[in-house]
């Protein structure tokens, strides 16, 4: 009995050090949209990538459909530790007082995914995830969603057939300056709230990807929806700096692999899903989807382009070129 009393202690320590390393350490993923939309899926492959490439040492938990947290909840949640990864629709940076992320929302900026990939993947794409970093916040990737289109219940065939809509957008500034300059009425709502905001009349349109449409059920609310594809929109994947830091190495090296392949499939799926859900929208046959001629993406263009000048002050002039120039646009595109 003596022996083991002072083997014992040891037992308990040794046993004590086996279940704490296997316990695994937790990233808790939330974020806004559908499980079955190109976000949702690409979240679903980081979680099996990150286990295993990290021989189960990261369990990523994903809560989809701001289960957990809304989009003015969500990056509070994120700085403040409760949740240690995300990934925010471009268009809600701003409002973190990084007004620069904005540009994504500028209308008729990208006319391919490509031309979006030479910013995303590109120089200018990683010098404004390092941005974040002054908000406690590390941006691993950028994923594609796709091209916002406008949804009414009345057919959209000219700037005109906006005129007085309230249209519900997300908080950007650039995106409440394009409404307006549509004459109709620019409502900042929560994502998980335009469902009903469209079900009850509060709101007359939106814009979003086809993804987006189907998977919200906005095209059971919308008569008419017409591919104006006059905006990208794109995430930024963020996790929490002190978090993401206090990893240990061959962890976050681990995960970075695993941010890489999921960013590539990521983008893989933004594509395929937004083709697909644009001909499920069409085939459901509560939404008319119209494609509009040259001539109407060209008064669009007319009508939207002047914003570049309107928004240059707030998105940063040398920004702005930069872009253009990298993207091959004329400098000033109105
Ligand atoms: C929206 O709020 O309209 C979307 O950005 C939601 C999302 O994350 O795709």
């Amino acid at each position: 009995m003596k022996k083991w009393r002072f083997a014992l202690p040891l037992l308990a320590l040794i046993w004590f050090q086996l279940a704490f390393a296997q316990t695994p350490i937790i990233i808790r993923f939330s974020h806004v949209v559908a499980s079955d939309t190109p976000k949702g899926l690409a979240a679903q492959f980081f979680a099996a990538k990150a286990a295993e490439y990290t021989s189960k040492r990261v369990r990523v938990e994903v809560y989809p459909n701001s289960t957990l947290y809304n989009d003015t909840e969500e990056m509070t949640a994120l700085q403040q530790g409760h949740v240690q990864m995300l990934a925010p629709s471009l268009a809600k940076f701003g409002k973190l007082d990084l007004p620069e992320f904005e540009l994504f929302d500028l209308p008729y900026l990208f006319d391919s995914y490509t031309s979006v990939h030479k910013i995303t993947e590109g120089p200018i794409g990683k010098a404004l995830l390092k941005k974040l970093e002054t908000k406690g916040l590390t941006g691993l990737a950028y994923w594609d969603n796709g091209f916002r289109s406008f949804s009414a219940n009345t057919p959209i065939r000219s700037p005109a057939d906006l005129r007085n809509k309230r249209i519900r957008i997300q908080n950007s500034q650039v995106l409440s300056a394009q409404i307006r300059r549509l004459d109709a009425i620019p409502i900042n709502l929560i994502f998980s709230d335009v469902y009903q905001a469209l079900a009850t009349g509060r709101i007359d349109g939106t814009e979003n990807p086809p993804s987006n449409m189907l998977t919200q059920k906005i095209f059971d609310v919308q008569k008419h929806y017409t591919l104006t594809e006059h905006g990208f929109l794109g995430y930024a994947v963020i996790v929490n700096q002190q978090f993401w830091d206090a990893l240990p190495e061959d962890i976050r090296s681990q995960l970075n692999r695993a941010m890489k392949d999921s960013t590539i499939y990521a983008n893989r799926v933004a594509e395929r899903a937004n083709a697909q859900d644009l001909v499920r929208i069409s085939k459901s046959r509560k939404t008319e989807v119209y494609k509009p001629s040259s001539e109407e993406i060209n008064a669009f263009k007319r009508a939207l382009l002047p914003i570049h000048k309107e928004m240059r002050a707030r998105i940063g002039p040398a920004l702005l070129d930069a872009v253009y120039a990298e993207i091959g646009k004329p400098t000033t595109p109105n």
